[in-house]
């Protein structure tokens, strides 16, 4: 088949790229017996019954002869927090399972961990597709994992939710031109007041304000805080409020002063390490209501937003361990 494209080869990768997929790495063992795979996008599901899937493998792959002599190959779907394992195997011929932990599948196809679902496959069929060869594949087995998915979308990855089906549109006020019940002030605001309602009797318990308790929290970031350090991580949050706070755990013998600024004290570390760790349960109560991807996506998102709207923010976290 000749070049028959009269269109522009960029624009039509970045159309092709307007379709998400998931991604996978498929693996096989070459004719020495060693380990091969690559990233792969292409693969889609093709019949139930016989179990089919397909994918396709660049004519210019390291890998083609491999895959076309081994009759056995393996599809890992991945998870979102497996990223550096899709980049790893989308880099060219080196030895791409150096210090990975693997089990041996069907036909000794390397099997890897961790992924979301995993599809032993015997070829079935290989058609001529262009540039690429088409692998249609019969399974064999499969297991899975429940876990967020990791997306690739205009050519990077992205992360994949699910809509909440009783959220159709925005809900109005009754006073053309007010917030709707999608303006961000109101979806932040009170998603923090309602979080931090089930957070404060901890608080309570332990005798501490908020904004002691977000003092507090700042002060286990670093073994010795400047002031200034912590005047520019509370700045637009607590601002003169910090200092107040401050003075006030210093008082209760929670934190004191050093020469290059303050530091928590024994009862302080041990109030703010029980706190924290209620507070974190808390949270994974929240977010298991949410599901594995939807709180990545959420935290994501957070913290972009955070990015752009309070940039100073990682200056707190600088110099953490
Ligand atoms: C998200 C993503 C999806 C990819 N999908 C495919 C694909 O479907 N088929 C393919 O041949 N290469 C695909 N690649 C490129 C290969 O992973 C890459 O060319 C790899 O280096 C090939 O390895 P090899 O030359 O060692 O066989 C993809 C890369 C990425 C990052």
């Amino acid at each position: 088949m000749g070049n028959t494209a009269a269109f522009d080869a960029t624009e039509f990768r970045r159309a092709l790229g307007s379709f998400a997929t998931g991604v996978t790495i498929i693996t096989t063992r070459d004719m020495q017996g060693e380990p091969v795979g690559l990233t792969v996008n292409s693969f889609s599901s093709v019949s139930l019954n016989p179990p089919l899937v397909l994918w396709s493998l660049a004519n210019n792959a390291l890998s083609l002869p491999a895959f076309r002599n081994n009759g056995h190959w393996a599809v890992h779907v991945l998870a979102s927090d497996q990223e550096d394992l899709s980049g790893r195997f989308a880099r060219r011929g080196e030895n791409k399972f150096a210090g990975l932990d693997f089990d041996e599948g069907e036909g000794g196809v390397p099997l890897l961990r961790g992924c979301m679902a995993r599809f032993q496959c015997r070829t079935a069929t290989l058609y001529e597709g262009g540039d690429h060869l088409i692998f249609i594949g019969e399974v064999l087995s499969f297991d899975r994992d429940d876990a967020a998915p990791l997306v690739f979308h205009g050519g990077g990855y992205a992360h994949a939710t699910q809509r909440d089906p009783a959220h159709t549109s925005p809900k109005s006020a009754w006073l053309d031109g007010s917030f709707s019940g999608d303006f961000l002030g109101y979806l932040l605001g009170r998603s923090h007041f309602r979080f931090y309602a089930q957070i404060r009797p901890l608080l309570e318990q332990a005798g501490l304000s908020d904004e002691e308790f977000y003092v507090l929290s700042a002060l286990t970031l670093k073994q010795r805080m400047a002031i200034n350090d912590l005047d520019a991580g509370m700045a637009g949050v607590l601002d003169d409020g910090s200092r107040d706070a401050l003075a006030s755990l210093v008082a209760r013998g929670l934190a004191r002063s050093v020469p290059e600024g303050y530091e928590l004290s024994d009862a302080g570390r041990d109030c703010a390490l029980r706190l924290i760790s209620a507070a974190t349960a808390v949270e994974s109560q929240v977010l298991e209501r949410l599901g594995p991807g939807d709180a990545q996506v959420l935290k994501s998102l957070l913290n972009r937003l955070l990015t752009v709207i309070d940039p100073g923010a990682a200056a707190l976290w600088d110099g953490a361990p």
